[in-house]
């Protein structure tokens, strides 16, 4: 092995600065000292970047990109390309975080070595440092293991499972099924998932499994007692177009500050208030005089670029 390219601020002990990589055995040693796990679901380049430096721990590709991103009625229909193509994006913007991508529907459900064969696209072609997959799959979970791939489990409420559950339900609501989740989630560390995330359980059945388990859970409507919180980056800025779910907090309303930045730009276009004089390009006095043109301007100061990328954009 060679390292041949540390990042800035690469350290041997995982947790020792802000800008140490993330990486699977961190978490568990966050859980062990007790320490909140920041989780979020990224998407693209200009998102996943800021969720990196607001120093989120862990960011997810989620499938919920095929509702968000894409429209789509549920995860369903997203594809393994698909989802490598955010992947990437997410990957090329991200030094700390840990990186983990979604395996959409389909693409694990079929034979083990099919759903490695899939993992391995994520790791080697996008660059993923884990992947995620629904339910309880512990056969799966050990061949991904043993191909040295990191896996996050999902257990509770299963989205890519909307048409066995009849819907977006909560799960595991008697006793008998949070025994039933318990053992399921034990199973699933002892397969080898480094992390569970556990949607959409009672707070209760949550903690008891937090309590029991050796490896992190991340919560999404599962109350406040796992070892950390994930929700889906469009909910927490209310980028949605339909009421948000019990469990969500929205951060901010970016869904009217677009909506506003937006109409006022198309009225500025539409009274040509858009663009101005000083956010346009011009001639030097001399090729104006060559075209018969009057010297209306003093200097070209104004030709500054207003542009950030000045390099490729200067006059
Ligand atoms: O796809 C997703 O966004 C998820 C989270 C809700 C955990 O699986």
């Amino acid at each position: 092995m060679s390292l041949t390219t540390p990042r800035a601020g690469a350290s041997a002990s995982p947790l020792a600065s802000s800008l140490t990589k993330v990486t699977m055995p961190a978490l568990t040693e966050m859980k062990r000292q007790g320490k909140p796990i920041s989780a979020l679901t990224a998407y693209d380049y200009a998102t996943a970047r800021l969720a990196d430096e607001a120093g989120i721990d862990l960011l997810l590709v989620g499938d919920s990109l095929a509702m968000v991103v894409m429209g789509h009625d549920n995860t369903l229909a997203v594809t393994v390309d698909e989802m490598l193509h955010h992947t990437r994006a997410v990957r090329r913007a991200v030094r700390r975080a840990l990186v983990v991508a979604d395996m959409p529907f389909g693409s694990y459900h079929g034979t083990v070595a099919e759903g490695v064969a899939n993992a391995v696209r994520f790791v080697k072609e996008a660059g993923a440092e884990a992947v995620k997959i629904e339910g309880p799959r512990f056969e799966l979970v050990e061949a991904l293991t043993e191909a040295e791939i990191p896996v996050v489990g999902h257990l509770g409420l299963t989205p890519q499972s909307v048409n066995r559950m009849g819907g977006y339900r909560v799960q595991a609501k008697t006793a008998e099924a949070v025994r039933k989740l318990t053992a399921d989630a034990m199973a699933l560390a002892h397969a080898g998932a480094g992390l569970i995330v556990l949607e959409g359980v009672p707070r209760e059945a949550a903690a008891q499994i937090t309590a029991r388990l050796p490896v992190p859970t991340i919560g999404i409507g599962a109350g406040p007692d796992c070892d950390g919180q994930i929700l889906v980056f469009h909910d927490l800025v209310n980028l949605t177009f339909a009421p948000a779910a019990k469990f969500v907090r929205r951060y901010a309303d970016a869904g009217a500050l677009f909506r506003s930045a937006i109409e006022r730009y198309r009225e500025d276009v539409e009274h040509r208030a858009f663009p101005a004089d000083a956010e346009s390009y011009h001639l030097s006095e001399g090729e104006r005089r060559g075209l018969g043109l009057e010297p209306e301007r003093e200097t070209d100061e104004a030709d500054a670029v207003v542009n950030r990328d000045a390099q490729e954009w200067g006059s």
